[in-house]
C-alpha cells in the first residue's frame, strides 16, 4: 500500500508550521540513510516514505526550501548555508544541528523517519545519538548505501529536480513522461545547482573525509546494514526492506541509538 505524500511542514518550514496528524503505525520505523552524494538516498527514502509510511526528513531539502521561499529573504546563516551547498561543501555543524534542534519534535513523529543526508559529521551523530538517548527514542537501523563511483557519477550528471515539489528523476533511467516537465505537478525539471561537476568533486571529496566515518560509528553501535544499490530502485528497496527485515530488532526489543 502506498502512504499519500506527507508534505512535511514542520520539517521543512519549522516548527510554528504544522502538520496534519499523521496515522498511528503499528511499527515506526526510525532509520537513518547513508551514502555518497548521488548513491539514490532520496530516492529509496521516497519508497520507503510511500511504503513503511515514515516522514521523509532530509536536511538539503530543508536548506533548499529556505532558499526558495516566496517573499522572504533567507537569514544570513541561511543564506551562507547555500553558498557551501552551491560549492558542494558542508554547511557549517553549528547551523545543521540548530536548525535540527529546531525541529526535533520531528523525531517524535508517530509514524517515525526516515533521515537522509543527516548526520554527516561525527560530530552531527554524536549529538543526534545524545538527544535520541535523553528522549528515549529508540534509532531501528542506518542503512548505508554502496555503489561504485562512476555509477553515482553517472546518476548525479543525469538528475533533473522538480523546481516545485523538488520530485526527483534521471535524463535516460527515470524520465519524466514529457520532457523536463514534472509528472507530479507539471512545473519545470532543473538541474540542482550542486550537481555541476565542479561542485559534484568537492562533494565526493568531503564525503570521504567527513561522512563515511559515520559506517565505523553506527557499526560499533551495532545498527549498520549495508546494501548494494546497484541495479533499478524497486530492486534496492526490495535488498533495503529484507535487511531490514532481518537485522533490524523487533519493536520493543530495541536499543537506543
Ligand atoms: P543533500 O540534499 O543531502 O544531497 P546529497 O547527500 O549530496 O545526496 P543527493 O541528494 O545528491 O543524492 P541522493 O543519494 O539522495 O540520490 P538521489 O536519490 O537524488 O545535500 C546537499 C548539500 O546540502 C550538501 O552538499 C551540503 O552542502 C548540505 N547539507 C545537507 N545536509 C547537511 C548536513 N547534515 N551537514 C552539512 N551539510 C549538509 O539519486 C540521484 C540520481 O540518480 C537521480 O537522478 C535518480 O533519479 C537517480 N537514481 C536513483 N536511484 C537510481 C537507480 N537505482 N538506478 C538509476 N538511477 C537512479
Amino acid at each position: 500500500m502506498t502512504a499519500p505524500a506527507n508534505k512535511r511542514a514542520a520539517w521543512l518550514e519549522g516548527p510554528s508550521a504544522n502538520c496534519p496528524t499523521p496515522p498511528e503505525l503499528a511499527r515506526p520505523w526510525r532509520l537513518i540513510l547513508l551514502g555518497a552524494p548521488g548513491v539514490g538516498k532520496g530516492t529509496q527514502a521516497n519508497l520507503l516514505r510511500e511504503r513503511l509510511g515514515a516522514c521523509h526528513l532530509s536536511t538539503g531539502d530543508v536548506f533548499r526550501a529556505a532558499g526558495k521561499r516566496d517573499g522572504c529573504a533567507p537569514s544570513p546563516a541561511m543564506a551562507a548555508a547555500l553558498g557551501f551547498m552551491r560549492r558542494g561543501e558542508l554547511v557549517p555543524d553549528s547551523t545543521v544541528w540548530e536548525m535540527v534542534r529546531e525541529r526535533s519534535q520531528c523525531l517524535h513523529c508517530r509514524s517515525g523517519f526516515i533521515l537522509d543526508g543527516f548526520p554527516r559529521t561525527l560530530m552531527q551523530a554524536e549529538s543526534l545519538k545524545k538527544l535520541m538517548d535523553e528522549e528515549k527514542l529508540p534509532l531501528d537501523a542506518v542503512v548505508n548505501y554502496e555503489l561504485p563511483m562512476e555509477e553515482i557519477v553517472e546518476r548525479l550528471s543525469g538528475r533533473r529536480t522538480c523546481e516545485n515539489c523538488k520530485a526527483v528523476y534521471h535524463a535516460t533511467r527515470q524520465p519524466s513522461k514529457t520532457a523536463a516537465v514534472c509528472d507530479r505537478c507539471g512545473r519545470r525539471l532543473v538541474l540542482r545547482d550542486d550537481d555541476r561537476p565542479e561542485s559534484v568533486i568537492v562533494r565526493m571529496e568531503t564525503y570521504e573525509r567527513s561522512t563515511a566515518p559515520l559506517i565505523e560509528f553506527y557499526r560499533n553501535l551495532g545498527l549498520l546494514l549495508s546494501v548494494m544499490a546497484t541495479g533499478s530502485p524497486n530492486e534496492i528497496y526490495a535488498r533495503t526492506s529484507a535487511a531490514l527485515e532481518t537485522n533490524a530488532p523487533q519493536s520493543g526489543q530495541r536499543d537506543s541509538g
